[in-house]
């Protein structure tokens, strides 16, 4: 049906855009109308609405109500309590969207939007020559059904179940959801009493489990499993330089979210206040980190406990820090420098055992300058002759 409407809105915002084009004045004419809907209480609502026209087209929105004495009356920008909202655009065409917030029954009704770019059109006394064009959309507001969200969990099953009394429409099927996540589908149950089985314990699936009917309009219920933070260490054992920074994490996938973290270094009663020594604790909702400054072999080894807290009770995990001498990180550089020294020594002792001559005769000229010889330097000026000579020999 919409399709078929808009062929014909299309060809009149050509015709209207070329004589635009042409400069000439063109009456408003509508390009897109609102839709009719139907809306549970408490939902919202939008409906669009756009026109053409030379002078551009003013768009306007009224409502009237469903029961036989209500009149029609105009919305505007935070008209009920603020709970209509109106964004309208003028370049080229004229846009208009209405929103409204929180429906009630009382919002049931027709809404129309009004175009007219006539110079009159808002004259108290004069009536515009042109008049108003006008598109209506029928809105039923449905009282929203009370959906029952269960669950019951033995050792190894969980099963969540929803029950919606007094259906407002056909239902059609459902899915169950977690997050974004769908889990199950069935297109052809349309009962009002729906399950979902998970194999596994209750404290790893908490969250917040969806159940939607497939019905006009969509019916959504939850079911909500919540446990105390099942509390996981990253590592359960972390390694850090004597020196360095050390950080430890612990981490809950529970649901709800843990609300407070501490961390307790065992042994000691009061837990680690942030900020105080070497420790900088940094916890974000489902995670949780402990920093350690300037790692120290006799403060800091030993077992560290996280502790996470949310409104069903608490739940918490160790690690276990290992602190190494900063030597131990020297230890393949000095691995390698003795290797360097042992190939050095031997390439040495090899080379002296090669040519011994030339080491006897460097020995002999050493003896011959020690300190006890120096009152006799014109003997010894002879012996080097004597060296030399032999050497020339
Ligand atoms: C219309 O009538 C109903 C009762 O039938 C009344 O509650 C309501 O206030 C009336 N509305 C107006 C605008 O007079
Ligand atoms: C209207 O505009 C505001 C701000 O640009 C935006 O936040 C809001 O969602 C819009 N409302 C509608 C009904 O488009
Ligand atoms: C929606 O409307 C109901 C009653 O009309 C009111 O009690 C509730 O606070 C409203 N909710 C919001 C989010 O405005
Ligand atoms: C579902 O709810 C209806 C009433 O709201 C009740 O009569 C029915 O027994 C419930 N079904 C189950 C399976 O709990
Ligand atoms: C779950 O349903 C309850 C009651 O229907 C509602 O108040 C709550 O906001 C829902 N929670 C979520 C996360 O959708
Ligand atoms: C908590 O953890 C879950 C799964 O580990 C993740 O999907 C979710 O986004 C996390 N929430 C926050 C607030 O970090
Ligand atoms: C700990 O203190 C640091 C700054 O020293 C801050 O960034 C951090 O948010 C604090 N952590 C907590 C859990 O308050
Ligand atoms: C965690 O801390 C809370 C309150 O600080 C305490 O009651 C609880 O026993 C602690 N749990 C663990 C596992 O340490």
């Amino acid at each position: 049906m919409a399709a078929g409407a808009d062929v014909p809105c299309a060809v009149l915002a050509l015709l209207v855009l070329g004589l635009l084009a042409a400069g000439g004045d063109a009456t408003a004419g509508f390009i897109k109308s609102p839709l009719s809907q139907r809306r549970l209480t408490q939902d919202s609502v939008e409906l669009h609405c756009e026109a053409v026209g030379s002078p551009i087209p003013e768009i306007q929105w009224w409502f009237e109500g469903n029961e036989p004495n209500e009149t029609s009356a105009q919305l505007w920008d935070g008209a009920w309590q603020d709970r209509v909202q109106i964004n309208a655009t003028y370049n080229l065409h004229s846009t208009s969207t209405i929103s409204i917030a929180n429906l009630t029954s009382d919002d049931s009704g027709t809404y129309e939007c009004r175009a007219s770019n006539d110079p009159d059109r808002n004259h108290l006394s004069k009536s515009p020559k042109v008049k108003w064009i006008r598109s209506q959309a029928n809105v039923l507001v449905i009282e929203r059904p009370v959906i029952t969200g269960q669950y019951s969990s033995t050792a190894d099953k969980v099963i969540l179940s929803c029950n919606m009394s007094a259906p407002h429409a056909v239902i059609r099927g459902h899915k169950w959801m977690l997050g974004d996540k769908i889990l199950k589908t069935d297109e052809s149950d349309s009962n009002s009493y729906i399950s979902y089985t998970i194999e596994g314990k209750v404290e790893d699936h908490s969250g917040v489990y969806e159940c939607i009917y497939e019905m006009n309009p969509v019916a959504k219920g939850n079911v909500s499993i919540e446990v105390q933070p099942q509390v996981v260490a990253y590592k359960k054992s972390e390694h850090g330089n004597e020196g360095d920074t050390g950080v430890l994490t612990c981490k809950s996938p529970s649901y709800p979210p843990v609300e407070s973290w501490v961390w307790f270094k065992s042994g000691q009663m009061d837990p680690i206040v942030n900020g105080t020594g070497s420790y900088i604790i940094k916890s974000a909702g489902n995670k949780t980190e402990l920093r350690i400054l300037k790692l120290s072999i006799e403060k800091d080894m030993g077992d560290y406990h996280c502790n996470g807290t949310n409104v069903k009770g608490s739940g918490g995990a160790t690690v276990n820090l290992r602190v190494r001498s900063r030597l131990a990180a020297l230890w393949p550089f000095l691995g390698i420098v003795a290797e360097v020294l042992v190939l050095v020594t031997i390439i040495f002792i090899y080379e002296k055992r090669r040519k011994p001559d030339e080491v006897l005769d460097g020995k002999r000229w050493l003896r011959s300058n020690l300190p006890g010889d120096a009152g006799k330097s014109n003997a010894t000026n002879h012996k080097d002759k004597n060296v030399r000579q032999r050497n020339a020999n």
